[in-house]
């Protein structure tokens, strides 16, 4: 494989920019071991606790959003790992020895108490990880227990975590945003002042799958329970695409590793334009297989050859210079003496179809 995809963030090597996003792709070392093998370039662990046994599963607990019969969006309500975190320990001690140049990256949850994340922390350093990403983001992360999202909301708190991490932490560490909030940039501005090397966004939106018209029950349920639950693939890029972009306008120099929505080379592409460094990947893997990797490559290249790029580095940030605000765009359509679709006045009703047409690009 060309070199032209190799990058590097916070001093970190990455063969290529894709990582396997934490989720079932990551839930064990075998898992792990089979996306290096295919060429993935990093994989960030299922997340884990101090102690599994309070994760209490359940199944059914995915959900598809088709539209004329293809998948565009996916829902889960699943929790962190329900594995013990000794098990997890040994296997990434065990896969860093088989895999010294892949990035292993602990995703680490706790409740907000300092003490527990410290332990956490020292303890997945200790077993050899690369780098730490915090979950402060998932929707469903046991809010009873204020983890999670719960935590990711309040940029009092993602300050202080991300403080105590930094504090016991000997690897970079990335904090993992919540897209379920107003401004992305007030959490993530939070997790920079505290120390965070980057910041992975976004975790899954909020969201209901769909209703049984049959019984009015909400899909998946259990036993006739749901509870909203996380939306991800296809159809959440251009929200996820819109929160890089507003973190990478903020924070120029911050590296950003994108997530939400990355099924192939244009996609990853636009992730890297609006400022992603690297990119994760989740629903697309348990939608594709592994093996998606070789395609993701394949067309990043061709799409970087098109523009003669040397390297994946010169896609970064390439499209944040033409965002502007809507007074830029009338004052540049006005300035070009084009006259503007938007004509109101020739809304009839029965011709709405069409004018939307038109108005569309
Ligand atoms: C079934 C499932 C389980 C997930 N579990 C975790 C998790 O344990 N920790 C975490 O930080 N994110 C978790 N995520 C979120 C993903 O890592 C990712 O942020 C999100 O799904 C958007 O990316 P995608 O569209 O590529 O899936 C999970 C996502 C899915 C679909």
């Amino acid at each position: 494989m060309s070199n032209k995809l190799e990058c590097y963030q916070n001093g970190i090597r990455f063969e290529n920019p894709f990582l396997v996003g934490s989720g079932p792709p990551s839930t064990n070392a075998k898992v792990i071991a089979r996306s290096f093998d295919a060429g993935w370039a990093g994989s960030v662990i299922k997340t884990v606790s101090l102690d599994h046994t309070k994760v209490r599963n359940i199944a059914p607990r995915y959900g598809h959003h088709k539209v004329d019969g293809k998948c565009i969006g996916f829902t889960n309500n699943e929790l962190i790992t329900d594995r013990p975190l000794q098990v997890w320990l040994d296997e990434i001690k065990e896969l860093k020895k088989q895999y010294p140049d892949k990035v292993l990256i602990a995703s680490i949850m706790e409740e907000p108490i300092k003490e527990n994340w410290q332990q956490l922390t020292d303890l997945v350093c200790k077993a050899g990880a690369d780098m730490i990403e915090l979950n402060l983001s998932c929707p469903h992360g046991m809010p009873e227990r204020k983890m999670g999202q719960a935590m990711g909301q309040c940029p009092e708190i993602v300050g202080n975590v991300t403080g105590w991490v930094k504090e016991a932490s000997t690897v970079p560490i990335w904090s993992k945003m919540t897209p379920n909030i107003t401004h992305i940039t007030e959490p993530a501005r939070a997790a920079l002042n505290a120390g965070a090397d980057g910041i992975t966004a976004i975790n899954t939106i909020l969201s209901v799958s769909g209703i049984n018209m049959k019984n009015f029950q909400p899909v998946p349920n259990v036993k006739g329970v749901s509870a909203f639950g996380g939306y991800s693939y296809t159809a959440v890029k251009p929200i996820a695409l819109r929160m890089i972009g507003e973190l990478a306008m903020e924070f120029p120099k911050v590296e950003i590793s994108g997530v939400g929505g990355i099924v192939d080379g244009q996609s990853a592409a636009e992730f890297l334009c609006m400022g992603s460094g690297t990119l994760q990947v989740c629903t697309g893997i348990m939608l594709d297989g592994f093996k998606m990797i070789e395609r993701l490559n394949s067309e990043l290249i061709d799409i970087m050859d098109i523009h003669g790029m040397k390297s994946v580095h010169e896609l970064k940030g390439k499209s944040l210079e033409y965002f502007g605000t809507m007074a830029e765009m009338a004052n540049r359509l006005e300035a070009s003496k084009q006259k503007t679709k938007a004509h109101t006045d020739s809304f009839e009703g029965d011709n709405i179809v069409d004018v939307s047409k038109e108005l569309t690009l």
